[in-house]
């Protein structure tokens, strides 16, 4: 087991956004948490990063352990460097007046020195060669659907081996939705482990292994997706009828 959340309880001052949640990914897994507006999916992976206090979720009881180790005294910079845990957060926060070049640098902060860097800008590159093309544009002058790939990018260079990721696709029109599934489906196949938080309930199923539904600060249903994605709840709920 590589992530571990057992009885995960959270609260923004007096409200409780997560009610006790469990559940775990493996290594070499792709895991989706899927719920409506507000079921708690971003507060459960700023979790797991620390990013604690003031304004962030406060874990009230329960356990967070990567490897064995629990997260809960550990700093977001070294849940970052040392065990290599990277967040793609919701909304990617990329810095506009700086290139996609520059954006991708300020990710490596953390590597340790000899690192061939050179190499992974490639497999970047690779990934996505719309960035290579942009290299050195002003990211604020990306098209939304760029900036995404600029945001996961960013969370590669940092090294990570666990990958989280709060809404990849949110307002990518069609064709780069599937560019940007196609590329983290290849990261999964080379090895990369994936925690996907997505509202596209039907997108996350045909990608993922495994999920969970979160509704209310509560997981309500877990399983395959293959499952899933015929279990008459989520078929109404999340997958239109
Ligand atoms: N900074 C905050 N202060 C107070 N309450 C918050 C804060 N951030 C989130 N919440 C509350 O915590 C609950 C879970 O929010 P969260 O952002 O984790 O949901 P989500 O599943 O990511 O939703 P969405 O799909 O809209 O991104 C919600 O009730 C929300 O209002
Ligand atoms: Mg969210």
């Amino acid at each position: 087991m590589m992530l571990s959340v057992e009885n995960l309880k959270v609260k923004y001052g007096n409200i409780q956004a997560l009610h006790g949640i469990s559940f775990h990914v493996d290594q070499g897994e792709v895991v989706t948490l899927i719920g409506a507006n507000g079921a708690g999916k971003s507060t459960t992976l700023m979790s797991i990063a620390r990013l604690t206090p003031p304004e962030a979720p406060r874990v009230t009881e329960g356990d967070i352990s990567f490897q064995g180790q629990s997260l809960l005294k550990t700093q977001a910079h070294d849940v970052v460097a040392n065990l290599k845990i990277a967040l793609c957060p919701e909304g990617r926060h990329i810095f506009g007046n700086l290139t996609v070049m520059e954006n991708l640098q300020l990710a490596t902060y953390s590597r340790k020195p000899g690192e061939n860097l050179e190499q992974e800008y490639q497999q970047i590159f690779n990934l996505f060669p719309r960035l290579h093309e942009r290299r050195h544009q002003r990211s604020e002058s990306l098209s939304g659907g760029e900036q995404q790939m600029l945001a996961v990018s960013r969370a590669l260079m940092t090294g990570c081996k666990f990958l989280m990721l709060d809404e990849p696709s949110m307002g990518l029109a069609p064709l780069l939705m599937y560019d940007m599934f196609r590329a983290l489906k290849r990261l999964n196949q080379n090895g990369m482990t994936i925690l996907l938080v997505e509202q596209n309930a039907r997108l996350a199923l045909q990608f993922a292994h495994r999920a969970y539904v979160l509704d209310t600060g509560e997981i309500r249903i877990s399983g395959p997706c293959s499952e899933l994605m015929d279990h008459p709840e989520i078929k109404k709920a999340y997958l239109g009828g």
